[in-house]
């Protein structure tokens, strides 16, 4: 992998891993087959990015909207949660890999909880790559699940409502601890951000792929992060400062 001496290797990666449907109608084949298949390209591109040396990978793999599907759908997505868990935890544990799940947990079943909690446990000494699972997640739930957090805080004394600033709010949303994303991708075709991590996306680099998410191969994936190496993040400074502090 080549690096670009103005913009290094990325240290957060975060993926919408979007067009499992289409993917599946375009073989005739009922949604779940495209889904199942998603997983195997999610093993793929989490084993590529452990691999290269990604720190931080986030994925999107349910949305707080996507309650909204049939219900069969809904289910079938639930099990394969569970499925794929079950499956993955110990090859990802033995990989090095720590696994986080970001998102409304409270609205899984009982047994997928204790299946999030048991693999982030198993997980949680892991540093080579920590893998972020957004699951029940919206953008603009973690804004407004911050905001609560910090008006308990405020509530019980702990902190001045003066002292709330970027750094304590950006501390409070999921992903607190992590760095900003510097890369964000999307397959499957559609530029949109879909309510994935408002907050954290304010300087990100967007990379669209008309590639649906089952057939996203290794070599689309460093396409992408090659595509990365050549953009000039700027911050708002011009490119001529960029150019002359590197
Ligand atoms: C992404 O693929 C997976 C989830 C949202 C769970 P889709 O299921 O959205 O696939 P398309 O966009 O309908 O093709
Ligand atoms: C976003 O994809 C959510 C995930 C990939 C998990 P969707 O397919 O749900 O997004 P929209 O509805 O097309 O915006
Ligand atoms: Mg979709």
């Amino acid at each position: 992998m080549t690096s670009h001496a103005q913009v290094p290797f990325p240290s957060h990666v975060c993926i919408i891993m979007d067009g499992n449907g289409r993917w599946a109608k375009k073989r005739l084949m009922p949604r779940n087959f495209g889904h199942r298949k998603g997983v195997e390209t999610t093993r793929r591109v989490v084993e590529f990015c452990a691999h290269a040396g990604i720190k931080h990978l986030t994925l999107f793999a349910f949305s707080s909207e996507n309650w909204n599907r049939p219900d069969e759908e809904v289910n079938s997505l639930m099990e394969l949660f569970m499925q794929s868990l079950q499956k993955y935890t110990g090859e990802l544990h033995e990989k090095g890999i720590c696994i986080r799940f970001i998102g409304n947990r409270a609205s899984f079943s009982d047994g997928l909880q204790r299946q999030i909690v048991e693999t982030e446990s198993k997980t949680s000494g892991n540093s080579r790559m920590t893998l972020n699972i957004a699951a029940n997640y919206g953008g603009r739930w973690d804004i407004a699940n911050a905001a609560r957090v910090l008006a308990c805080r405020v509530q019980d004394g702990e902190l001045a409502a003066a002292d709330i600033d970027e750094k304590t709010f950006a501390q409070a949303l999921a992903l607190g601890d992590s760095p900003d994303p510097d890369l964000f991708i999307r397959t499957g075709g559609e530029r949109r951000i879909s309510n994935f991590l408002l907050w954290q996306l304010a300087y990100a680099e967007f990379y669209f792929s008309d590639r649906l998410w089952p057939e996203f191969g290794d070599d689309d994936i460093r396409a992408a992060l090659e595509e990365y190496t050549r953009r000039q993040r700027r911050y708002g400074k011009t490119g001529e400062q960029i150019e002359a502090s590197s």
